[in-house]
């Protein structure tokens, strides 16, 4: 059996990290779509830069839970699986899942606007903001997707081939609402996957799919593999 996963920032609630969305999700009243733009950080590249060492600072303190776990472990059981998350905290690496295609980036790299250079920066928190390139001293940006701009290539088209070819498309923990991650779950059910979607909230996901498991990602994990276990 094939299963595919999408993960949102739901996944990582119970790490302490706050969703997008949900309450506790805002940082000095800003909302994720007036920070994580282009506009915003040609406009003001410190503001920006304070609200990715915030989460940079959090997300250093925090450790992969039971769900990072589970889907760490389902990565070594199952001969067929894939992990597509649209997160940037690296939570799934530091469970221990190996193939992870992250359609929005890392927040642990960054890339310089002046010679390009593409690396990790661990700093946190950072001793300056905007923090300088190691190479040639300019500006440089979090190597994570903002809104209006372009997906990395050969995750999105990884992910919406996996999408086409599974049996089963298991998504926890997103709001659904950005895209064009949002499609995946609706292009799997096109090409005849079960749909099983675990979240907290109602979404646009939930009146599609085959399954609502409605529990925080931990326990709603589990009840899966359970049900999974005994297909
Ligand atoms: N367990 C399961 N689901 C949860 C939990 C939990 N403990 N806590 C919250 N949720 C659900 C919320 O109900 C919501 O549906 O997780 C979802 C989180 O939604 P968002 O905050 O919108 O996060 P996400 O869907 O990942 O956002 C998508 O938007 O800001 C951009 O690029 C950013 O990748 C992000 C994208």
């Amino acid at each position: 059996m094939k299963l595919v996963v999408l993960t949102g920032a739901g996944i990582s609630a119970e790490s302490g990290i706050p969703t997008f969305r949900g309450q506790g999700g805002l940082w000095r009243n800003f909302k994720p779509e007036e920070l994580a733009t282009p506009e915003a950080f040609a406009k003001n590249p410190k503001l920006v830069w304070e609200w990715y060492d915030w989460r940079r600072q959090l997300i250093s303190k925090a450790e992969p839970n039971k769900a990072h776990l589970l889907l760490a472990e389902l990565e070594g059981k199952l001969d067929s699986f894939f992990l597509i998350t649209q997160n940037v905290d690296g939570l799934h690496q530091k469970a221990g899942s190996k193939k992870v295609i992250e359609l929005h980036g890392n927040i642990w790299r960054v890339r310089c606007l002046s010679c390009r250079a593409e690396y990790e920066l661990y700093e946190a928190p950072l001793k300056e903001i905007p923090p300088r390139c190691l190479y040639c001293g300019g500006m440089l940006r979090p190597a994570v997707v903002w809104f209006g701009e372009s997906l990395p290539k050969k995750e999105l088209s990884e992910a919406f081939e996996l999408a086409t070819r599974c049996d089963v498309f298991l998504v926890i923990g997103t709001s659904g609402v950005v895209y064009p991650a949002g499609y995946l779950p609706f292009v799997a059910k096109e090409h005849g996957a079960r749909v099983v979607e675990i979240n907290l909230d109602r979404t646009p996901i939930s009146d599609m799919a085959d399954l609502v498991i409605r529990e925080r990602a931990s326990v709603g994990l589990e009840q899966f593999l359970e049900k999974m276990l005994n297909l």
